[in-house]
C-alpha cells in the first residue's frame, strides 16, 4: 500500500512565504514532497527550490514526484544547510520552511522503529547512517541518562520510574522491539487509557536518537543569517518544546532587530484539516520576516 503523507497547513504556508516568482527558496524538510509540489507550482521560470533532507528514502521519494529542473535535492542536516547551499552556489534566499518531525511514509514504515506498535527493533534514526539508534539508547544508557531524556525531551512525569523499569528489565534481557517497549510503559502506568502512554518515551527517544531540538537551533540560526531582506520563514511544529524554542528564538530576534514576526500566535489546521489528517492535530505554524539585512 502506498502511504500518502498530506501537507500540512499548506494553504497557509504558501500565504506565508509570500512567494516571488523568480525567487530562491529553501524547503529544509522536504519529505516526501508535498509542501515543495505547492511552491514548485507558485515558481516562474527564473524561480528555484532547494529541497534537503537528511533522509534518503525521503528524497527519492521527493525526486520521482518533482522531476523539474528548478528543483535541486541535497542530502543533510539542518547544521550542514549553510554549506550545502554555498556549494549550490547559493549565499542568499527569498524564503525557507521547516516542516518539523517525521513525515506518515517514515511513521508507517514498520521497519523504521518509530510505531509504538510494531515488532520490529527499536530504530528511529532519520537518517540510517546515523551511529546511534534508539535500540542504544534504550539499552545503553544509564538509568540516569534516560531519566534526564524523558524527563526533558518527553515532558514525561514517571519519568523516573519508567527509567527504572528499563533498566531492570533489561538486566535480565535487552528491550529489542518497539512493542516491548510500549509494553513496559504500559505496565508502569497500568494504562486503560485513549492516548497510549508511550507516546512520550518515544517522542523523548527520538529527540534523543536524532538530536532533534539541536538541530531545530540550528536551523533557525542559519535561515536568518541567509534571509534577504523581505524573506521570509515558515516553521511547522509538532510539540510544545519545539514550538517553544521558535517562539523564543523569534522574540529574540525581534528585539534585536533582525525580524519582524507576522504571527502573533501560532496558526493552527482549521477543523476540517484536522479532521481529514488527524496528523495536522499538533501542528503549530509560526512564521516572522527577515527586517534587517
Ligand atoms: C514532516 S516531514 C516533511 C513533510 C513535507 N513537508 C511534505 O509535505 O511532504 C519532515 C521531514 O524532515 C526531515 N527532517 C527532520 N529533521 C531534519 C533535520 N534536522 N535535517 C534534515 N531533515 C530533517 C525528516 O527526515 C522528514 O522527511
Amino acid at each position: 500500500m502506498k502511504v500518502i503523507h498530506q501537507p500540512v497547513l499548506q494553504d497557509v504556508v504558501l500565504d506565508m512565504l509570500n512567494l516571488r516568482q523568480d525567487g530562491t527558496y529553501v524547503d529544509a524538510t522536504i519529505g516526501p514532497g508535498g509542501h515543495s509540489e505547492h511552491i514548485i507550482k507558485s515558481l516562474g521560470s527564473a524561480g528555484r527550490l532547494i529541497g534537503i533532507d537528511r533522509d534518503p528514502e525521503a528524497l527519492k521519494i521527493a525526486g520521482e514526484r518533482l522531476p523539474d529542473e528548478r528543483v535541486t535535492l541535497m542530502r543533510g542536516r539542518f547544521s550542514d544547510m549553510e554549506h550545502l547551499l554555498l556549494q549550490a552556489g547559493i549565499s542568499q534566499i527569498d524564503g525557507i520552511l521547516f516542516d518539523l518531525g517525521i513525515s506518515m511514509v517514515q511513521m508507517r514504515d514498520l521497519f523504521r522503529g518509530f510505531s509504538f506498535l510494531s515488532d520490529e527493533r527499536l530504530d528511529m534514526r532519520m537518517d540510517r547512517g546515523q551511529a546511534i539508534s534508539a535500540w542504544d539508547v534504550v539499552n545503553q544508557y544509564s538509568g540516569k541518562e534516560l531519566e534526564t531524556i524523558l524527563k526533558e525531551f518527553g515532558e514525561e512525569r514517571l519519568a523516573h520510574k519508567i527509567a527504572q523499569a528499563i533498566v531492570r528489565q533489561r538486566s535480565r534481557k535487552t528491550i529489542d522491539s518497539c512493542s516491548e517497549l510500549s509494553k513496559l510503559v504500559a505496565g508502569v502506568y497500568g494504562w486503560r487509557g485513549k492516548v497510549h502512554p508511550a507516546t512520550r518515551t518515544f517522542q523523548a527517544l527520538r529527540i534523543e536518537v536524532n538530536r532533534e531540538l539541536e538541530q531545530l537551533d540550528a536551523g533557525l540560526d542559519t535561515s536568518v543569517r541567509l534571509l534577504k531582506k523581505g524573506g521570509r520563514m515558515c516553521v511547522i511544529s509538532y510539540h510544545s518544546l519545539e514550538d517553544r524554542k521558535v517562539k523564543h528564538f523569534f522574540a529574540e530576534n525581534a528585539k534585536k532587530g533582525t525580524i519582524k514576526i507576522l504571527t502573533k500566535k501560532p496558526l493552527i489546521p482549521q477543523q476540517e484539516e484536522r479532521r481529514v489528517n488527524p496528523s495536522s492535530r499538533s501542528a503549530k505554524l509560526r512564521a516572522a520576516e527577515k527586517y534587517d539585512a
